[in-house]
């Protein structure tokens, strides 16, 4: 379908693979409506010449909002809360949560989104610790969080909620595997608003069933969508459908940042914002 194709967009679902690349020789930009680029062949698109649009930040706020909804919610219980008043319960001593403020936030990635987090953590008197292989520990968002920057392993061990913003690459898949989750504390929260297949999910639901941390939010998953398994009968865990991203206003950003960059090119000018070139080199 796309052999005459100058561009295209995609979301997430779509694999924009090297084959499906090479069917497209007049392609000169792919579009990529979010900030995740696991879903495209880098490499394919780059030396085909194509310019990868994507939007790096223009959901940022509404993915670290929804991680500060699942630390609120996990703290307050405030999930299974709900569904016990609705029905018919009064359930206050076992509704008991903890409080955020004086607790440690432990950011695994201090990127455009990690950072928003730490932004509003602090905000609520958490301190932070932050481990990033690619943050330069004088940036702005190191001083700004008064984080401090630490080896995973050490995160781990001091964090009362530990937030995982990472993108998906060879380093990061199945990096929280059941070694990674008896290293954090057994009153720990787990929070994972990025790739779902950073997370090794039969690890972690053995973590969790025999108390080794206590409660997870996870709002992407290993198979989207997933099969209904052991995670959906937990009441300390809070699943959502991958909708970090999905704002009213998040969206927008999105929308139309790329179809501007997207536009721009088809055009002849050149992108804002991308991944590889401004322009392509195939005309
Ligand atoms: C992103 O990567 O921007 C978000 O996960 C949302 C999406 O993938 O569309």
């Amino acid at each position: 379908m796309i052999v005459d194709f100058r561009a295209i967009i995609v979301r997430n679902q779509t694999r924009v693979t090297a084959e499906l690349i090479a069917s497209a020789p007049h392609l000169q930009v792919i579009g990529r409506a979010g900030a995740g680029l696991d879903n495209i062949d880098l490499d394919a698109a780059s030396s085909a010449g194509i310019v990868i649009a994507y939007t790096p930040e223009q959901n940022a706020v509404s993915v670290a909002e929804l991680t500060m909804g699942m630390m609120l919610a996990l703290a307050r219980k405030i999930v299974p809360a709900d569904r016990s008043t609705k029905a018919g319960n009064w359930e206050r001593r076992e509704s008991t949560g903890i409080e955020l403020y004086g607790k440690t936030l432990g950011l695994v990635g201090l990127g455009r989104i990690g950072y928003r987090v730490g932004a509003r953590a602090k905000a609520f008197g958490m301190s932070m610790v932050a481990h990033d292989l690619y943050a330069n520990p004088d940036a702005f968002t190191v001083s700004e969080l008064s984080a401090r920057m630490t080896d995973l392993d050490e995160l781990l061990g001091v964090a009362d909620f530990v937030s995982c913003h990472v993108p998906l690459t060879s380093a990061t898949l199945g990096l929280f595997n059941y070694e990674m989750f008896c290293k954090m504390r057994s009153t720990a929260y787990f929070i994972n608003t990025s790739r779902g297949e950073v997370v090794d999910e039969q690890a972690l639901v053995r973590a969790l069933k025999e108390k080794r941390i206590a409660g997870a939010g996870l709002d992407v998953r290993q198979e989207e969508p997933p099969e209904k398994g052991p995670l959906s009968e937990m009441d300390n865990v809070i699943l959502t459908p991958h909708i970090g991203a999905f704002t009213k206003e998040g969206q927008g950003r999105v929308v139309s940042s790329v179809c501007r960059d997207v536009a721009a090119i088809l055009e002849g000018g050149e992108a804002k914002n991308y991944f590889n070139l401004p322009k392509p080199k195939r005309m």
